[in-house]
């Protein structure tokens, strides 16, 4: 069956020349011209794309947007293109910001517009092939050997990179109860619900926690750490397994970022885990924490495999390289994450992550190849359970 496609565009010329390229490849088009009429036939066609133009009569290509995305929910994903006639970057950042999945400055060469759809198309298809197979329900937790050494940058532009580069349905969970950061990454106030809301209500169940996650506008949804740190013991070590259990049902990946405390709280969501990532960097405290971290987690007598350390800033200089650092510690790091301060930071004090924004910078590429190392391991795993 033929992809559909909505064009929302009020200049007839737009408009004609998008549906003969576009019915010429093959796709199916509806169009409408203005935004209220968009947003209507997206409810009513389904479209499996929109092509959406900013300035619009009666709602602009934002708001459009924004409805759309309030709307469908998190359960479901339309792709959206904008199509805008102004360069700076300011716009294309409101743009993703609204919701939308890419953009394009007009005038665009047609064969440029057919690589985004397509693109956009398979990047969504394989969640929409897929509907009705169980979610994959990995649980994966980042824990810092040293605080400040990156764990919260790469849990959440890993869940970015696992959901919009590779379609996959994410959950990220702030578990750093007292001191949690994710709302100012994700330049969220301190007004969103938070694992508090699930923790004081009678009982969990999923209904309770859909409630409660924040969507991101990357399309990756959000558990929160509580607003202040006193509400934060409020959350007992039973709490994080239970409601993990409950989002194995409903997310591919569950990502977990915790601080450095080996407390019950964290010893019972790495006990429920598949993967405990430890970040580090190379430097000779951190290497004595994460000794003493392997030596700790190895009398819990975990399954090889289950703990990775992640080395971050690797090319940085610190007079100890990745030779060195496994030496020391007497095993392989098995990931590496570029360094790159300056998109770090501003990453994080603009709050927009670069994996939404920058996508193809260096340390966005570094952090989609470990992404695509990570999903590539349940199915190694499963397939060498298979042919025992
Ligand atoms: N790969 C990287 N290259 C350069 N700078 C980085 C990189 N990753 C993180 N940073 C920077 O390191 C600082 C600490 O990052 P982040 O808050 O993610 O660390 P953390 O381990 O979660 O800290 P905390 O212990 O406070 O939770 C930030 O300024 C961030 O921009
Ligand atoms: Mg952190």
């Amino acid at each position: 069956m033929a992809a559909k496609i909505l064009v929302v565009d009020d200049d007839p010329n737009v408009q004609r020349l998008l549906q003969y390229t576009l019915k010429q490849e093959g796709y199916d088009v509806v169009t409408a011209s203005d935004g209220a009429e968009g947003f209507r036939l997206w409810g009513a066609e389904a479209p499996d794309l929109i092509l959406l133009d900013v300035m619009l009569p009666k709602l602009d290509g934002y708001q459009v947007a924004t409805k759309i995305r309030t709307e469908e929910g998190t359960t479901a994903h339309v792709p959206i293109i904008m199509l805008t006639a102004e360069r700076e970057v300011e716009q294309k950042v409101r743009g993703l910001r609204a919701g939308a999945d890419d953009y394009l400055i007009k005038p665009f060469h047609p064969a440029e517009l057919m690589a985004r759809i397509k693109s956009l198309l398979a990047r969504f298809a394989p969640r929409d092939a897929l509907v009705g197979r169980p979610p994959l329900g990995r649980v994966q937790v980042f824990y810092g050997a040293k605080g400040g050494v990156g764990t919260t940058t790469i849990a959440i532009n890993a869940a970015i990179a696992l959901h919009r580069e590779l379609g996959r349905k994410v959950c990220l969970i702030d578990g750093n109860l007292q001191f949690g950061d994710h709302r100012v990454f994700l330049d969220l106030g301190l007004d969103k619900k938070s694992i508090v809301d699930i923790v004081t209500a009678p009982s969990i169940d999923q209904d309770l926690i859909r409630q409660v996650l924040v969507k991101h506008d990357s399309g990756v949804d959000l558990l929160l750490a509580p607003p202040s740190p006193e509400t934060a013991e409020l959350v007992t070590p039973e709490h994080l397994p239970l409601i993990v259990d409950q989002l194995r049902g409903l997310y591919d990946y569950i990502l977990v970022d915790i601080d450095k405390r080996l407390d019950d709280v964290n010893l019972g969501i790495l006990e429920v885990a598949d993967t405990m990532f430890v970040v580090m960097t190379a430097d000779l405290s951190c290497l004595k924490n994460v000794r003493l971290v392997l030596e700790t987690i190895g009398h819990l007598g975990y399954e090889s495999g289950k703990v990775q350390l992640v080395l971050n800033r690797s090319n940085a200089f610190t007079g100890i390289n990745v030779k060195n650092a496994e030496g020391a510690l007497k095993r392989t790091i098995d990931h590496q994450i570029v360094n790159e301060y300056r998109g770090a930071i501003s990453a994080l004090n603009s709050g927009a992550p670069f994996m939404f924004t920058k996508a193809d910078s260096l340390l966005g590429r570094s952090l989609l190849d470990f992404a695509r190392v990570i999903d590539k391991q349940p199915v190694a795993a499963q397939a060498a359970l298979a042919t025992r």
